[in-house]
């Protein structure tokens, strides 16, 4: 039987989610790629274990996760039942719907229909009562706002989530909305879910990062290391064990080109030069803003999670540092 390490809280960070009563990890674990059913259990249950050893207590999950989707709520569902239940209370799991999931008209999208019978098929698979947060994953513009909001309010009522989040609402306009129709229904919104990283940064030119924490909605980031890229394992080429050259990643090779590899040597060297690797370095730079409350990070190996987790030794970044950076994505 499992035995969580007795240091696990000694020195994990944990920050506000806006201005709610939780608190996440800094850093943060999810299982969109290696956790699926083409993927290898144990390795799956050595990274959960490492990492709640580490001090991260939140999982992230969604209903198509996978491949085959659903098959990451399956795995999460069997460690969590062999090794982590419980620990449950000490544990912050989420899930999402909003992508095709299922055959039929009724498996995509944002209607009540779909969430809440996705919600449903969720906590089968992980054979749990309750999530802790459940998202809509995108937003979907066939269906009025008031509809899919209504559904994670009724999810929170019917005790299936604890709390509501939102995923991918880009426009700052329609994420503004959609706190104004949440706290209309009293289920306000505890969280937003989009990406960002040093090669991708709308949420912080388009105000959307202003908006949450103006309006006390915290912030989880998604792919801050940009699927791999800001890390050294494309320095030397496509490691045949990486996402990028794996066929069912959503990191394509063609997404290294001469350009960007030179930009990822640069920021390396910057990188090095704090006494970091560049994936800390990447996850620091992505909290150095206060609307952040947590990085949320993929593994293929334990090695990574220890190595990521360790950004939060070093959060500070000098004025040069930063204007270094900038320089290195010009
Ligand atoms: N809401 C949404 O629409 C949405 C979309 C995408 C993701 N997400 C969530 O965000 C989570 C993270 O996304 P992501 O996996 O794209 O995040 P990411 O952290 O940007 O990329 C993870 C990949 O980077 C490499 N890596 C991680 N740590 C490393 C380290 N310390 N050193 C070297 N390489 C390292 C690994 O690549 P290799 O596999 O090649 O080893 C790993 O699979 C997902 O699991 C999911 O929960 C949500």
């Amino acid at each position: 039987m499992y035995q969580p390490s007795n240091s696990r809280y000694n020195t994990m960070t944990f920050r506000r989610c806006g201005q709610s009563g939780i608190v996440l990890p800094g850093v943060s674990l999810g299982l969109w790629h290696n956790f699926g059913g083409v993927d290898t259990l144990s390795n799956a249950r050595d990274m959960i274990l490492r990492a709640f050893d580490l001090g991260v207590t939140h999982f992230d999950l969604a209903n198509n996760y996978g491949p085959p989707p659903g098959s990451a709520e399956e795995n999460f569902g069997a460690i969590l039942h062999s090794d982590l239940m419980p620990y449950r209370d000490e544990l912050i799991v989420s899930t999402k719907a909003g992508f095709g999931m299922w055959s039929g008209p009724y498996q995509d999208g944002g209607s009540r229909k779909y969430l809440l019978s996705s919600l449903d098929a969720s906590l089968k698979r992980m054979r749990l009562d309750y999530v802790d947060i459940f998202y809509h994953h995108r937003p979907d513009p066939q269906t009025p706002l008031e509809e899919t909001m209504g559904a994670l309010d009724s999810a929170v009522r019917q005790g299936k989530a604890l709390y509501a989040g939102i995923s991918n609402y880009y426009d700052p306009g329609l994420a503004a909305r959609a706190i104004e129709i949440l706290r209309s229904l009293g289920t306000p919104l505890l969280i937003h879910q989009p990406s960002y990283n040093m090669f991708r940064r709308d949420i912080e030119q388009n105000g959307q990062l202003d908006l949450l924490e103006k309006e006390g909605v915290g912030c989880i980031v998604f792919s801050p290391l940009a699927q791999g890229l800001l890390t050294d394992r494309y320095l030397d080429g496509v490691p045949e064990d990486s996402r990028a050259a794996k066929l069912h990643g959503f990191l394509k090779p063609d997404q290294l080109t001469d350009e960007r590899l030179a930009t990822i040597r640069a920021l390396n060297n910057i990188a090095d030069a704090r006494g970091q690797s560049l994936a800390q370095m990447a996850l620091a730079w992505v909290l150095r803003h206060g609307a952040v409350t947590s990085v949320l990070i993929g593994a293929s190996k334990t090695s990574q999670i220890v190595d990521s987790v360790g950004a939060l030794e070093n959060l500070e970044f000098s004025r040069d540092e930063l204007v270094a950076i900038e320089k290195a994505l010009e």
